[in-house]
């Protein structure tokens, strides 16, 4: 009982809470110490744990509970109140509490049934308390403050470290380029019923031959659903003995072992044949051998969603201009420079973006339509699937949720690293320093696969005429 009156600030209302204690002790209707007495025992408590507090179901980071609290129960009430979080006529339908409520309509039944002992908890706590306070004239009745307390980073950052979200970027990012680690990572994805796939079907049985259980299980690295997969690399992740690198690293993405072993090459031969044994620690080693490459769009969009992760768990997004701009949509769509100009080293990096014909204006959209990262092979080609960029309502709706684009006419844009950019950051997009000419592709199909591929030849990139201002 002794804790809020420190909080009061006149000797006179100090009195009163005392006298009021004593004349309402029995009677059970809520007044002015109910509401102190609950903050005390009930709210505090909540600011005070270590614990996260029931948002962390669905907000990885950037939001508590405990930000919406101030150690004292008028300016949390009055906080509460001033950002429209409590309805005064209506206190059991507050804002606040619908927040808390939000666990309860969760569809993963799991994480609704984690969380459920604690979003309880936190209910009582807040409705009781909250209820108590709006019976309370003096309350009600409180100035505005300008101490408001709410979470530290804005609504966009909030909505970035959404656990839905999160999932929603891996699905996009990752788990949708699962088939180039076919069949040996993905065996989900095999069907032996299918006369195309008897290869894949014959790869894996001899997988299974050579190795046991526990390395099987630990070969199906892409699970049954991009859920299970992303659980299992966060989970295996956590504890990664010494001479492993992790699955994923949230330190060092780029140096993840998902990343850099199907960047290395197949272990070295035995004098009798066989091969040693694979390594997975630097110098690696993979028995599936080379399947990724540097700085392709698949690289790039693995190292991009590993970082993005790694920031939103660790709370490291402060301000909205920090979000990654996470709108790729993969695609089977391929695009091909060939004959790369002799400019372009090879192996140098590429990035080539689609731009869509605004036959109303008679020009070209400013922003693309898609994009894709590769490098220059020795045959002097720049080979990428196209990832679809800001498919919002508007174009999903046009072109349907498949990742397509209409058949047409269209702009290749191109741009050279020349200055290391994308070694130093492999997320980046390169900009205008790095231009190097544009293309029209005057009747492009867009068909799947990359014996589909669109072209555009080296020669025909040319930087535009700029009009003089
Ligand atoms: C079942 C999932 C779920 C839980 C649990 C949850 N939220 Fe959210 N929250 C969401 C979703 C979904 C959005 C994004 C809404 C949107 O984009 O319009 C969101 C957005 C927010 C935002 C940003 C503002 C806005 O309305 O978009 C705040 C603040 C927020 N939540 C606070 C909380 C707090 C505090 C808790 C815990 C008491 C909590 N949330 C628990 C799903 C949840
Ligand atoms: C033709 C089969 C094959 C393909 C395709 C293949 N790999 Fe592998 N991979 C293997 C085999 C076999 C091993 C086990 C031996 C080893 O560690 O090298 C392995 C091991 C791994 C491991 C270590 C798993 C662990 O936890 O021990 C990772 C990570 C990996 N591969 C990633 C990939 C990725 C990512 C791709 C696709 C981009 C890929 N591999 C494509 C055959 C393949």
């Amino acid at each position: 009982m002794f804790g809020h009156v420190f909080f009061m600030n006149r000797a006179a209302s100090v009195l009163l809470t005392v006298l009021i204690v004593l004349g309402t002790s029995a009677s059970g209707a809520a007044s002015e110490p109910d509401s102190l007495e609950l903050f005390d025992t009930r709210i505090m408590p909540i600011f005070r744990s270590a614990e996260p507090s029931s948002c962390v179901q669905c907000h990885l980071s950037s939001v508590d509970l405990k930000n919406y609290i101030l150690p004292s129960s008028d300016a949390t009430f009055v906080s509460l109140r001033d950002q429209g979080l409590i309805d005064l006529n209506s206190p059991q339908d507050s804002r606040i509490l619908n927040l808390i409520r939000m666990g309860d309509k969760d569809l993963d039944e799991a994480a609704r049934l984690i969380h459920e002992k604690m979003r309880t908890a936190e209910l009582e706590a807040f409705s009781t308390w909250i209820a108590a306070c709006c019976q309370s004239p003096r309350m009600r009745a409180l100035p505005s403050s300008t101490v408001l307390a709410r979470p530290e980073v804005p609504d966009e950052v909030i909505r970035h470290a959404r656990k839905s979200r999160v999932v929603d970027s891996f699905v996009r990012n990752v788990w949708s380029q699962r088939m180039r680690c076919f069949p040996c990572h993905a065996p989900h994805e095999i069907d032996e019923s299918n006369p195309r796939q008897q290869a894949a079907v014959k790869t894996y049985q001899e997988l299974t031959k050579r190795y046991d259980v526990r390395m099987l299980e630990r070969l199906e690295i892409f699970r049954e659903t991009p859920e299970e997969t992303l659980a299992y690399l966060i989970e295996s992740s956590k504890s990664t003995p010494e001479d492993r690198l992790p699955l994923i690293d949230l330190k060092d993405p780029a140096n993840s072992l998902l990343i850099q072993k199907p960047m290395s090459k197949l272990p070295p031969k035995r004098d009798e044949g066989t091969f040693e044994e694979p390594s997975y620690r630097f110098p690696l080693t993979h028995m599936g051998g080379l399947k990724l490459h540097p700085h392709d769009q698949t690289y790039k969009s693995w190292v991009a969603w590993i970082q993005d992760y790694a920031k939103v768990t660790q709370g490291a997004y402060q301000s909205t201009e920090e979000l990654p701009v996470d709108n790729w949509y993969p695609s089977q769509l391929v695009l091909r420079i060939k004959g790369a100009p002799a400019a372009w080293p090879v192996g140098g990096v590429v990035q080539l973006f689609v731009h869509e014909r605004d036959d109303a204006e008679q020009r070209w959209h400013d922003d693309p339509v898609a994009f894709t990262q590769g490098t220059v092979t020795p045959r002097r080609m720049v080979n990428g699937a196209l990832f679809l960029l800001g498919m919002d309502e508007s174009r999903v709706e046009r072109w349907g949720d498949t990742a397509e684009l209409p058949r047409g006419r269209f702009l290749v844009k191109a741009f050279v690293d020349t200055k290391g950019k994308v070694e130093h950051d492999p997320t980046v997009i390169l900009d205008v320093d790095d231009f190097y000419g544009e293309a029209e592709i005057p009747k492009a199909r867009w068909r799947e696969g990359f014996r589909h591929a669109e072209i555009v030849s080296g020669t025909e990139l040319k930087k535009p005429q700029v009009a003089t201002p």
